[in-house]
């Protein structure tokens, strides 16, 4: 089912050595190179791998070290073992380890290619199994939350610590980064997981109707109160309250909103017959809290109040190792709401993807994705050229943008777009962009030069 070429990661300390198993390699396989173990960890743990050819002698930490913290970071990597000398104890010792195979130098290209061509299609058969498999994973732990970044592995450690108590969680993150997605996990895995989960966006409610929405009224109470009507407090009683954009929340309410909190009983808009709720309190904000309370728009005493656990979401840009993931996730979902078989993906496209900035983060790629689905011709694979034009290039900031005032600027934007795009499509190696071009690789420089092209900084990580 999976379509994209496999993500083969080439351990070696000499570079000549890199640089021909590359050469051989690159046909088949999208080639990662390192030069050591440390190197090795950093990539499985920040990128999409799905096989390692490592060799056994590595300066520092030595291979078969490598091979054991490669499986123990991820243990459906596959690992090919590689060494100069025939040794039988080294290759015993690697597949102890877990290795898949075991090849010596000086090795046949041809011996090299069918062991990888083995275990590869091995590899493709068994992702849409492990799909299943790790949907599954999913499902038991984090709602629909999916991620191998350790920047969000804290973020799972503690929605399970704060799940267990009541205690008020505020969630901050840029827009479309998981915040209510996560107060929702946190409802889900702890003793309030039956109850309700009210959610109230602050920002969507007309301030002068917001104190009935929260905590009702009374019939007559005020001109059009022509009923009783329960307030979200009254709703979300023994579950949550998910208060959404609070910096919104008016001065007012905030200050009876904290009153609310310390007392855990309110009344309703023309009553004063108290109400008790056991209420537990989520806010979430994509703006800086803090600044605003510097400013005087949020109250400070609120603003502790709700920030008694904060948990910060990182921008989908920081977490480039997800999108690869949520890539296959979301194509997943949507194509099954759809009712249609689930398009595989180029790897060209996934790398153009995975080197895109995403503003609207982890919604913004959702929705690409679902119209993707939706655009998708049944059986045939996405490709890059299926992305919208011109996403990549109005990306990068200190271009012109808009129309071209004469021909030159129309020329330039075209080559701008066509280079920018290759070199999404190769990770920047501007090597591997200038064979595609068909360029030497000096014409490539001299034009990014001309053109102003340079690696945003935010792929530098
Ligand atoms: N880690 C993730 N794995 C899978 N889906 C995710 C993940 N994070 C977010 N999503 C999905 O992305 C969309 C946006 O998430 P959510 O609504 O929780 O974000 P938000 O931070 O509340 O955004 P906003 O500030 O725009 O309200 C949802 O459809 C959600 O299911
Ligand atoms: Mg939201």
């Amino acid at each position: 089912m999976i379509m994209r070429r496999p993500v083969l990661l080439v351990v070696d300390d000499e570079k000549t050595v890199r640089e021909m198993l590359k050469m051989i390699l690159s046909d088949s396989y999208e080639v990662l190179l390192a030069e050591d173990g440390q190197q090795a960890l950093k990539t499985v743990e920040t990128q999409q791998v799905d096989m390692v050819l490592m060799d056994v002698n590595l300066p520092g930490m030595d291979g078969l070290k490598a091979l054991e913290l490669v499986k123990e970071a991820d243990q459906d990597i596959e690992v090919v073992m590689l060494s100069a000398e025939n040794s039988a104890q080294q290759a015993v010792t690697a597949l102890r380890k877990g290795a898949y195979d075991y090849i010596t130098k000086p090795f046949d290209s041809e011996d090299l290619l069918s062991t990888l061509k083995r275990l590869s299609d091995r590899l493709t058969l068994k992702t849409e199994v492990d799909y299943l498999k790790g949907e599954l994973k999913v499902k038991k732990g984090y709602g629909e939350i999916t991620s191998r970044s350790p920047r969000m592995r804290v973020v799972f450690e503690l929605i399970n610590a704060v799940s267990q108590t009541s205690s008020s969680v505020l969630i901050t993150g840029e827009s479309g980064t998981g915040k209510e997605l996560v107060a929702r996990a946190i409802q889900s895995r702890g003793p309030r997981r039956d109850k309700p989960f009210v959610a109230v966006n602050c920002g969507a409610v007309p301030a002068d109707l917001m104190e009935s929405e929260l905590f009702g009224h009374e019939k007559g109470s005020f001109t059009g109160a022509h009923a009783r009507k329960i307030g979200k407090f009254e709703y979300a009683d023994g579950g949550t309250l998910f208060l959404d954009e609070v910096s919104t929340l008016p001065m007012h309410l905030q200050v009876k909103l904290l009153r609310v909190l310390q007392e855990k009983s309110f009344e309703r808009v023309g009553s004063n017959i108290p109400i008790k709720v056991d209420i537990r309190v989520m806010a979430a904000t994509n703006v800086d809290l803090e600044k605003e309370v510097r400013k005087g728009t949020f109250r400070e005493d609120l603003y502790y109040r709700l920030k008694v656990v904060p948990i910060e979401l990182p921008p989908l840009r920081e977490r480039r190792e997800d999108i690869p993931l949520l890539i296959h996730h979301f194509l997943k979902k949507h194509a099954m709401a759809f009712n249609k078989p689930v398009p595989g993906i180029s790897a060209e496209a996934i790398n153009a993807l995975r080197n895109f900035s995403w503003p609207g983060n982890i919604r913004e790629l959702e929705n690409l994705i679902e119209r993707l689905v939706v655009l998708s011709r049944d059986g045939r694979e996405i490709t890059y050229e299926d992305l919208p034009v011109g996403m990549f290039t109005t990306d990068i900031d200190g271009y012109p943008k808009g129309e071209a005032r004469n021909f030159r600027e129309a020329v330039e934007s075209f080559e701008r777009h066509y280079i920018i795009g290759v070199l999404n499509k190769t990770n920047w190696n501007k090597l591997e962009a200038s064979r595609r071009m068909k360029v030497h690789r000096n014409t490539l420089l001299l034009k990014m030069k001309a053109l102003k092209i340079k690696k945003p900084k935010s792929l530098n990580r």
